[in-house]
């Protein structure tokens, strides 16, 4: 019997291709070209399965193109480039990798964290030009961690990973906001109070995002939520672009309106909003936060796990829908 056919659609470790090629038939993109929506539907036309990343689009077009495609297993927690109703009503199953990325990711908001509040990269430039010839009372000086109040927006696994740091760690005051309060006993471990947004947005001195991106969550920080942040407030978004209006933002920094914010994720990424490249007081990276290779290998492992179960006639280890079963065969 042959074997089910698979795309990988970005360039990954090796040795997990290898380990995908004992139960498919692979096609894969060593040289990780960047496919424009034809081409990946050209390759996936006799695709069952496909390991995709966020930078694949997943809609009812390519569905369309892909008779056979029955499952994307994303490589990211995030699923916000599957179109997941037209996945559905198409019988594809779409899966993610949730819990393999928590503490690395949480890890990361903290660093962006302190890296703004106290003007990490800003100060670095400043030196690396060579222009430190004196120091100074007010040189670089920033906000404090410890003892602040940390307002965080979106309370799902990452965003109690930053809870739990920052409580336990650096004694802070942690407020939050999210769709659903958590439990009383999350609520205590993470130390955390359930917050209105408005509330948050005016009390914290550091705000972190961590929602998922959505119709409904776009632009959760646009000119209006700035306004109500503190003059000495830091805007910290690991979560996806478009959760931010960056162009808004890019205005309240310039004008001071807020002291600072740190960026992994942007609208329209990889391009950057080019007025966030001008001003001074804002931390930015390259879409990061999951990125220390053993993650980035957990990552891709439980995508691969999920490519095999699922073909292999097991149900999908980590799924985001629940398609009705043999519309595609499977
Ligand atoms: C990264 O952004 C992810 O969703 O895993």
């Amino acid at each position: 019997m042959s074997k089910p056919r698979i795309l990988v659609a970005r360039a990954i470790f090796p040795d997990i291709v290898d380990r995908l090629r004992e139960h498919f038939d692979v096609e894969d993109n060593p040289a990780d070209a960047i496919w424009t929506p034809h081409e990946l539907a050209a390759r996936l036309a006799d695709k069952d399965g496909a390991l995709t990343t966020g930078s694949q689009r997943i809609d009812a077009a390519l569905l369309a193109a892909a008779p056979r495609l029955k499952i994307c297993a994303n490589m990211a927690v995030g699923y916000n480039n599957f179109d997941v109703d037209a996945m559905t009503s198409a019988g594809v199953q779409g899966t993610n990798t949730p819990d393999v990325l928590t503490e690395t990711t949480a890890d990361f908001g903290f660093a962006l964290l302190m890296a703004t509040a106290r003007r990490m990269t800003e100060s670095e430039h400043y030196l690396r030009a060579g222009k430190w010839t004196k120091w100074s009372y007010d040189m670089f000086a920033g906000s404090d961690i410890h003892g602040s109040t940390l307002g965080i927006i979106g309370m799902g696994r990452i965003g109690q990973g930053i809870a739990r740091r920052g409580a336990h760690g650096f004694g802070m005051k942690v407020v939050y906001h999210n769709r659903s309060r958590l439990s009383p006993a999350l609520e205590a471990e993470c130390k955390a109070t359930y917050v209105g947004k408005e509330e948050l947005l005016r009390t914290a001195d550091h705000v972190v995002l961590v929602v998922p991106y959505s119709a409904a969550s776009h632009h959760t920080i646009g000119a209006a939520e700035l306004a109500l942040m503190k003059p000495t407030a830091t805007l910290i978004n690991i979560a996806r672009g478009g959760i931010v209006d960056d162009a808004a933002l890019a205005v309240v920094l310039r004008d001071r309106r807020i002291a600072a914010a740190g960026l992994d994720v942007f609208e329209g990424e990889p391009s950057v909003h080019p007025d966030l490249l001008t001003v001074p007081n804002v931390v930015l990276t390259p879409h990061i936060a999951s990125a220390t290779v053993p993650t980035r290998r957990a990552m891709a492992n439980l995508a691969a796990d999920n490519l095999i179960a699922f073909l292999g006639g097991q149900g999908p280890l980590t799924p985001v829908n629940q398609p009705a079963p043999g519309l595609r065969g499977q």
